[in-house]
């Protein structure tokens, strides 16, 4: 049975296992997270080119956060060192930045979620580095469509199920596998919160979805089987078959009629390319 709860003062910053339904202040709070969060995401566009040193761009976000009044959510997190996620080629997610330079060729997910006024805009998108074969390019239009297909499920009435399951089943069209070991999470003044978004499902199953609902949908789709290795830093997670893998990610909110986007691109550089 799913329970839910109104967050007072004294519940809103820790988690909780019954979905919490905000109300407009949390909508506030999210939507002027979330957008400083998809304007980083715009703003690196340029800088991911053959050559850029990941390291660097993490360093611009974390530089663009704190100037504008933020702190990357992520910098201390269970012990995570970053300002953001970069996760190349076969790795999953929750790549780490360092001194690996970007080459022609290499498709990359940046994952940002910076903490503004104890709030957590989360996102991440797909970028390419120049020339990119057709294979990466459509593992890349799939998953950004399997965003979104995801998000149009994303309304009262509807399940997570029903999310789920418009994911899997566009992804799985293409024989790509839906990775299962990491889901979308809800989110606000906690970073990860009820529910669980997982990927996959059955319509009309899992939890029902009400407005002053937050969470992410974040589907990471493999270009091979679902199957996910960590490396030894703990943090790195890698397809197991070391096919390519793609993600992309939205801060959502449900409405009496459907949802808002959080995060979406104030340029219009939802995917590329950009
Ligand atoms: N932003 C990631 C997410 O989508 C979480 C990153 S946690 C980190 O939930 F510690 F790995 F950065
Ligand atoms: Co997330
Ligand atoms: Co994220």
């Amino acid at each position: 049975m799913t329970t839910y709860v109104t967050p007072t003062a004294e519940i809103a910053t820790v988690r909780t296992s019954a979905i919490k339904l905000h109300g407009e202040d949390g909508f506030a709070g999210m939507r002027k997270a979330g957008r400083l969060a998809a304007e980083i995401l715009d703003a690196v566009v340029p800088l991911v080119q053959p050559g850029a040193v990941t390291s660097d761009i993490d360093d611009f976000i974390r530089n663009m956060m704190l100037e504008a009044g933020a702190v990357p959510a992520t910098l201390g997190y269970h012990g995570y060192q970053y300002s953001c996620c970069i996760s190349l080629n076969n790795v999953i997610c929750h790549g780490m930045p360092g001194d690996k330079a970007l080459r022609e060729g290499d498709i990359l997910n940046i994952d940002v979620t910076p903490l503004v006024d104890g709030w957590h805009g989360d996102t991440s998108r797909m970028y390419l580095v120049g020339d990119v074969p057709i294979k990466a390019r459509r593992l890349v239009d799939v998953t950004y469509e399997c965003l979104m297909l995801g998000i149009e499920q994303a309304r009262p009435g509807n399940t997570l199920g029903d999310v789920g399951h418009a994911i899997q089943t566009h992804a799985e069209k293409h024989r790509y596998g839906v990775v299962r070991d990491f889901c979308g999470h809800g989110l606000g003044r906690v970073f990860h919160d009820s529910p669980e978004v997982i990927h996959v499902g059955r319509p009309g199953t899992g939890p029902e979805l009400r407005p002053g609902m937050i969470f992410t949908i974040e589907p990471m789709i493999n270009a091979g089987k679902p199957g996910v290795r960590m490396l030894d830093d703990g943090w790195t997670a890698v397809t197991r078959d070391r096919t390519l893998s793609a993600q992309f990610e939205h801060s959502i909110g449900i409405t009496e009629t459907g949802c808002e986007i959080f995060t979406a691109s104030p340029k219009g550089l939802h995917r590329p390319p950009y």
